[in-house]
């Protein structure tokens, strides 16, 4: 994927520049927390097997691209597919700002409609979906500004800080995208 420009910030492919970056928001608990998954990578060293995996491409179905911001390249963080399907043209899409600073402030919101725009209009997919833990209202009202839908809840799917949390499966068809274009 080239460079796809936005107004505050860009998308691009890994470098190995970024490993230090992306371990860095990985050992940030309360981001991770957010995503609702475990840390990985753990380690210095696993960051750089990821970012080497992502530049070689070997994981085809779980691609990542750097959110960088327009005025001075910084890294934010990334976003992506897990489990692109092209035979059913379904993928699912993961987003992280690594930064509490960067939170709240559109540039999660740029950052998917730019990579809808990919999604949609060059690997020509029918559905994007996405997962959320239910508390992450920020991530919900991020996903719902820029389409998606709720769709439906898997109960009690993470256990996280003492407790089980549900996850809200949200989204979003091509002709809601190409609507959402014409309004
Ligand atoms: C989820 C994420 C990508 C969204 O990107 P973002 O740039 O923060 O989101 P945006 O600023 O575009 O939109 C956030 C919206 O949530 C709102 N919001 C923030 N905190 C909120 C809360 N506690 N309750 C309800 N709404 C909230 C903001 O006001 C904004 O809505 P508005 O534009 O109508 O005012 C980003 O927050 C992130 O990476 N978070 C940490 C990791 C994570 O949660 N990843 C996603 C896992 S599914």
């Amino acid at each position: 994927m080239p460079h796809i420009i936005g107004e505050r910030v860009y998308l691009r492919e890994y470098l190995s520049s970024d490993i230090e970056a992306l371990y860095r928001w990985r050992t940030l608990d309360e981001i991770v927390w957010w995503t609702g998954a475990y840390v990985w990578p753990e380690s210095l060293a696993q960051a750089q097997i990821f970012v080497e995996a992502q530049m070689n491409d070997t994981d085809k179905a779980n691609r990542k691209f750097v959110i960088c911001r327009q005025e001075d390249d910084k890294y934010l963080g990334h976003i992506g597919y897990e489990y692109l399907d092209l035979r059913r043209q379904n993928a699912e899409l993961g987003i992280v700002i690594g930064e509490m600073n960067f939170l709240s402030k559109g540039l999660g919101e740029e950052a998917i409609r730019l990579f809808l725009k990919v999604c949609f209009e060059e690997l020509n997919l029918h559905r994007v979906g996405l997962r959320v833990i239910r508390e992450n209202k920020r991530g919900f009202r991020c996903y719902q500004k820029c389409g998606f839908r709720e769709e439906g809840i898997l109960r009690e799917w993470h256990f996280s800080r003492g407790k089980w949390h549900d996850l809200v499966l949200m989204g979003i068809l091509k002709e809601e995208y190409q609507a959402g274009l014409l309004i």
